[in-house]
């Protein structure tokens, strides 16, 4: 009850806001109507302890210097001018990987983060729930849902303009100097971790690193300096975020019809009963009912089906629309199934690249070619490294549930399951046989 009076004040400030962005359409400046307005974060909804979200990935130390936005150490190409789809060449591409947690979506940034000329974010739009909505997760309510996506567009916006200054308003505690230990993930992140926004000596000098993990960035580089990161972000041709808190496509419809900002979504999809499984593993209080159903056989009776309810029912809207290409997401989307990527890293990354109009650095086939089995696709070279057996990893889920929680999943997001090409197993022993596989072939080409 605590946050819920300040939850209302929030809404109707931030309605304003809104409404107002809705009308003025995004334009090249980041403007910070919201923070004007008043609903810079606070500490405010702090006390409410957000579950799910810390979980996601807590190790939030952070970078080095301080930042401010003005000036580019080397001007990228433009934001665009309509020089329309001619050359890529000299266009500067912003990606979106729209998922949702546990769908695969830390794998399918690896493929934009080991790019050289790429600058990627790991989830800035963390910040923004985390100071707007920390309940979000368990809130359904739309009025809510609509003010924290009024927020994220906003701030989405301005990071793919390098404007990474509009992010110190949601960060805890704020930035000073423009410089902060507590960007979420930072290590996540390559451009955040290597020089020169990180000087420490951590591998060969001007190579990009691949630290071993994300920890070992945050302990070594110090505080981020975000004018500096913004300054990489310029340099950089091309920029890349991911993101689990955006619920479906047309919720940034606005981001994609904006022409400059020339972005392009790839979503991200995988079967929800692997979800599920990959969630309970993770988000242990979340989804302790679900444990208790495995563990005992016997489905409590107060169990939510909230959270797989509303990944279905997401996929299965963002999906059909974009099945149903409406002229704003033309050469705007992709979509991509979990399971395909597991199975044929190198080809899908290829129709990935291929889509969106880039070059498949050399970097981004050796990342995938080091961190899976390389099945089919690839021939030799094959070795394990920290990122497990994909391929192997996409149906494990199928020996962690039980069938009746199989079935039930199932049942409730049947015309998901229909729509994407996954099977239904109507027997226990059908679940378990891995010889078969629940995925069909389908191809789902990109709208161009
Ligand atoms: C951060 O980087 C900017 C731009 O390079 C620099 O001017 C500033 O002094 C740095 N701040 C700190 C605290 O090092
Ligand atoms: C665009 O690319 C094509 C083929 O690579 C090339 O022939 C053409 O000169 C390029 N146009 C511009 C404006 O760079
Ligand atoms: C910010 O940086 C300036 C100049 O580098 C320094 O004098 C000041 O003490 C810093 N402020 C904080 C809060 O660190
Ligand atoms: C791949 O592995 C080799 C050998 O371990 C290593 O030298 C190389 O840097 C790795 N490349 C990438 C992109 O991870
Ligand atoms: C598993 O599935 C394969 C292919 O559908 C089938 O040939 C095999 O007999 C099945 N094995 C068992 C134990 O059911």
């Amino acid at each position: 009850m605590q946050c819920s009076w300040k939850s209302m004040m929030l809404l109707a400030l931030a309605s304003i806001a809104i409404q107002y962005t809705a009308i003025r359409t995004f334009s090249t400046k980041p403007l910070s109507l919201l923070y004007s307005v008043g609903l810079a974060p606070t500490g405010h909804a702090v006390n409410c302890t957000p579950k799910d979200l810390t979980k996601v990935g807590q190790k939030t130390l952070g970078g080095s210097d301080q930042g401010c936005d003005e000036t580019p150490s080397r001007t990228p190409s433009p934001p665009s001018s309509p020089s329309l789809d001619s050359n890529n060449t000299d266009k500067r591409t912003h990606i979106l990987i729209l998922a949702t947690t546990r769908s695969g979506s830390s794998f399918v940034g690896q493929l934009f983060n080991q790019h050289p000329e790429m600058f990627y974010m790991f989830e800035p739009l963390y910040h923004v729930q985390l100071a707007l909505l920390p309940r979000l997760s368990q809130s359904r309510n739309m009025a809510e849902r609509r003010v924290m996506l009024g927020a994220a567009r906003e701030l989405l916006g301005s990071l793919y303009h390098c404007h990474l200054s509009s992010l110190e308003s949601y960060i805890r505690p704020r930035p000073s100097n423009h410089s902060t230990y507590k960007l979420f993930r930072r290590g996540a992140s390559r451009s955040l971790c290597s020089p020169p926004v990180c000087e420490a000596p951590l591998g060969q000098e001007g190579q990009s690193l691949v630290l071993a993990d994300e920890g070992e960035c945050v302990r070594r580089c110090g505080p981020l300096n975000l004018s500096l990161a913004a300054e990489v972000c310029r340099s950089k041709r091309h920029a890349a975020i991911k993101t689990v808190r955006i619920p479906q496509i047309s919720d940034l419809r606005a981001l994609i019809e904006d022409r400059r900002l020339n972005l392009k979504v790839v979503q991200l999809v995988r079967d929800p009963r692997g979800i599920l499984a990959s969630r309970i593993e993770t988000f242990r209080d979340t989804y302790r009912l679900w444990r208790l159903w495995r563990a005992t056989g016997r489905r409590p009776h107060n169990l939510d089906l909230g959270q797989i309810n509303a990944v279905c029912e997401d996929f299965l809207k963002s999906v059909s629309t974009a099945l149903s290409r409406p002229a704003w997401l033309r050469g705007r989307y992709m979509l991509l199934r979990y399971e395909d990527l597991a199975r044929f890293p190198l080809k899908k990354a290829r129709e990935l690249y291929s889509f969106l109009g880039l070059d498949l650095d050399h970097s981004v086939k050796d990342w995938i070619i080091n961190n899976t089995r390389g099945s089919s696709d690839l021939s030799s070279r094959q070795k394990f490294t920290t990122v497990r057996d994909s391929a192997a990893n996409a149906e494990n889920w199928r020996l962690k549930l039980s069938f009746d929680m199989v079935a039930y999943t199932q049942t409730a997001c049947q015309p998901l399951l229909e729509l994407l090409g996954y099977k239904r197993v109507l027997h226990p022993r059908e679940l378990r046989n891995l010889s078969h596989s629940l995925v069909e072939d389908r191809t789902f080409h990109p709208f161009l």
